[in-house]
């Protein structure tokens, strides 16, 4: 039995906020965030997270051409989830009409995918289940303080997802790597909020945003993403050469080129979007992903490696063997409404609700 990821699909929400933009509401400008970050532009949803899921997931069903009544598990990769209760994953299945799968939520920040990818394989290379429906995605625009130019300008809304399943052949995952440095935590939070939330008063009780020391992350994603390259390489008995592509999370693209130089691995099988959609978290390794396939950078038996890093400190990688399928089966015309309004006035709802 192989195990071999059979649909992809992706929901980048339509109202895109630029780096001009950005410039009208802090002390930025489109020379620093470009240079600084490789970030151009960013998308803003008006819909909740649970719909940007379900668009991308019926994407996926579609292009695996898969019964959603044949999903055992709904896993939804986010640090950013629409409720605490009731899951966004649940959220997901309702909407595709699921009664009956497995469905949670899967939080280590940035490298949810990846997380979620393992747990994924490792389901149905148990046996336990045959067919996962893995979501990656955030609403990352909700929880940012749009005052914080060091963190505002970085990130971006959207969700990708893919169809995970059991096949009649040697497609797998040849190893994977996951970490978490619990003692560098305090460098990337969201303070305030769960359950030691303080609420003395409704206006400072309020959860701040996301806020991060840059430069340590930023080291830090460089080391560990190297270090868990080569040692999930090395455990698939494959060399950098032997990898045809790499989808990285997207989060800076310095952070992408040092880790690159680190492993002698060329920028050219390395797929880039952050330029259209910034950091999407755990959005943005299904949607580069997807965006890879659409656009015919996938072959038949790739070798592809998946690296992330994010909060908590996590990193992951994971090797994995393609499949020999490169195109959807079929296709959806799934897609969110219109927005009525502009990513800029979307922001400063958030901002002043
Ligand atoms: O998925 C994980 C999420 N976390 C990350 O991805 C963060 C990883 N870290 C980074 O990407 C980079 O550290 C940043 C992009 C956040 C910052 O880049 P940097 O080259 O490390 O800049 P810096 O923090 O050293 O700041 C340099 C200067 C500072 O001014 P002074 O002190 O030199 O006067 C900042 O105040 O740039 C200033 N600065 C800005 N200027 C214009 C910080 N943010 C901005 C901004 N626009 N948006």
């Amino acid at each position: 039995m192989g195990i071999e990821i059979t649909g992809w699909g992706k929901c980048t929400p339509p109202s895109i906020l630029t780096n001009k933009d950005l410039e009208t509401i802090l002390d930025t400008d489109d020379e620093w965030i470009v240079s600084r970050t490789g970030v151009k532009e960013r998308r803003i949803a008006h819909t909740s997270l649970s719909d940007m899921g379900t668009v991308a997931a019926q994407h996926a069903l579609a292009a695996a051409d898969k019964d959603p009544q044949d999903i055992d598990a709904v896993i939804m990769a986010t640090c950013t989830p629409q409720y605490i209760i009731p899951t966004t994953a649940s959220r997901i299945q309702e909407n595709i009409g699921n009664k009956h799968a497995a469905a949670f939520e899967l939080n280590s920040a940035c490298t949810g995918f990846v997380y979620g990818l393992t747990t994924a394989y490792s389901l149905i290379s148990s046996g336990v289940m045959k067919n996962i429906l893995l979501v990656g995605g955030e609403k990352v625009s909700f929880f940012l303080d749009w005052g914080a130019r060091d963190t505002a300008v970085l990130f971006g809304d959207g969700a990708g997802a893919v169809v995970i399943e059991a096949v009649d052949n040697d497609s797998k995952l040849y190893s994977s790597k996951l970490t978490c440095d619990p003692f560098l935590g305090n460098t990337l939070m969201l303070d305030n909020f769960g359950s030691s939330m303080e609420f003395k008063d409704p206006k400072d009780g309020y959860f701040l945003g996301i806020h991060f020391e840059g430069q340590e992350i930023f080291k830090n994603a460089v080391k560990t993403m190297a270090r868990l390259a080569e040692e999930a390489l090395a455990e698939s008995n494959l060399t950098v050469d032997d990898i045809d592509l790499c989808i990285p999370h997207q989060a800076n693209l310095r952070i992408l080129e040092a880790t690159a130089k680190r492993c002698n691995f060329p920028m050219e099988k390395m797929i880039i979007n952050l330029d259209k959609y910034g950091n999407t978290s755990a959005g943005s390794i299904p949607i580069a992903l997807t965006e890879a396939l659409d656009q015919g950078k996938v072959k038949p038996n790739s070798k592809m490696l998946f690296l992330a890093f994010g909060g908590g400190l996590t990193g992951a990688a994971a090797v994995i063997d393609w499949g020999s399928r490169v195109t959807s089966i079929k296709t959806s015309d799934a897609a969110l409404p219109d927005s009525e309004k502009t990513a800029l006035e979307l922001v400063k709802e958030i901002s002043n609700p």
